[in-house]
């Protein structure tokens, strides 16, 4: 058995696009394993409802408790949005952060961003969780939203750049280019690898923010402040996924640049 602070770090997401935050809680607490959990079997979540959403979340939350972890990120924008505080209520004993307050609370500390654009799925930017949280923060912010779910099917083509991605993002995000954001939040984990073409798109001004950096900076003070920083050996991080292990470990290339092993079928 583990000591509590051996425990690994677990993380889910619908797919393989979490992969992103997995990658920078990896940069931040290197001294810490982590299980990753894909629910490659059933996404997309950007275009499900609220409830079903929830109901693959409490799912995918129960399967990391069962595997011994001792935190749990959701790293799926859509799944923070319309289940954090359901998965929460469920397990107030567990520490379980989400992706969209950390760069809100980060935002909020910059109080010269006046003016916010956020983007990810269609049902993150129907639910209203970003607009809730900044608003909260600050209620004079100018907020601007817009879902952009092609994107998603663009970044797992691996079309980080070229002539369809700046269509795509010309038909998204003309209108908001015309009155630019101060700051565009890409609330979506597949939105990082767009990070420059996006960048190119609205210019230097626009200052463009990565929810999966806040999020492991967030994961890394609250390890910190509780105790729970492992003070062993480093065990292999694992990734579990609820479809075929081959297609995730071959994507698993386009979002970290490498393949993963030990990916497994759960
Ligand atoms: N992981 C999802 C998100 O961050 C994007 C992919 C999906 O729709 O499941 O919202």
């Amino acid at each position: 058995m583990f000591s509590l602070n051996k425990n690994p770090i677990g993380i889910f997401d619908s797919g393989v696009g979490g992969l992103t935050v997995f990658a920078e809680v990896k940069k931040a607490l290197p001294n810490e394993s982590v299980f990753y959990l894909g629910d490659t079997a059933r996404v997309p979540y950007g275009s499900k409802s609220v409830n079903v959403v929830r109901h693959y979340s409490l799912a995918n939350l129960n399967l990391l408790i069962t595997l011994g972890v001792k935190a749990v990120v959701v790293a799926c924008n859509t799944a923070s949005a319309a289940a954090l505080s359901f998965l929460q209520e469920r397990f107030p004993n567990l520490k379980i952060i989400g992706v969209i307050s950390p760069v809100v609370e980060y935002l909020l500390t910059r109080p010269e961003l006046k003016r916010i654009g956020v983007i990810g799925t269609n049902t993150t930017m129907a639910s209203g969780a970003y607009q809730q949280a900044l608003l909260h923060g600050n209620k004079d912010l100018d907020i601007s939203v817009k879902a952009c779910p092609l994107f998603v099917h663009l970044v797992e083509e691996g079309l980080f750049k070229g002539k369809i991605t700046e269509m795509a993002i010309d038909m998204y995000l003309s209108e908001m280019k015309k009155n630019p954001p101060d700051a565009l939040i890409l609330g979506c984990t597949h939105y990082p690898m767009l990070r420059n073409i996006i960048s190119d798109y609205f210019g230097k001004k626009v200052e463009i923010l990565d929810t999966a950096f806040y999020t492991a900076k967030k994961l890394a003070g609250i390890l910190s402040e509780n105790g729970m920083v492992n003070d062993g050996s480093v065990e292999n991080d694992r990734f579990f996924v609820t479809d075929d292990p081959n297609s995730f470990r071959t994507t698993t290339e386009l979002f970290l640049g490498y393949k993963v092993d030990n990916v497994f079928h759960i």
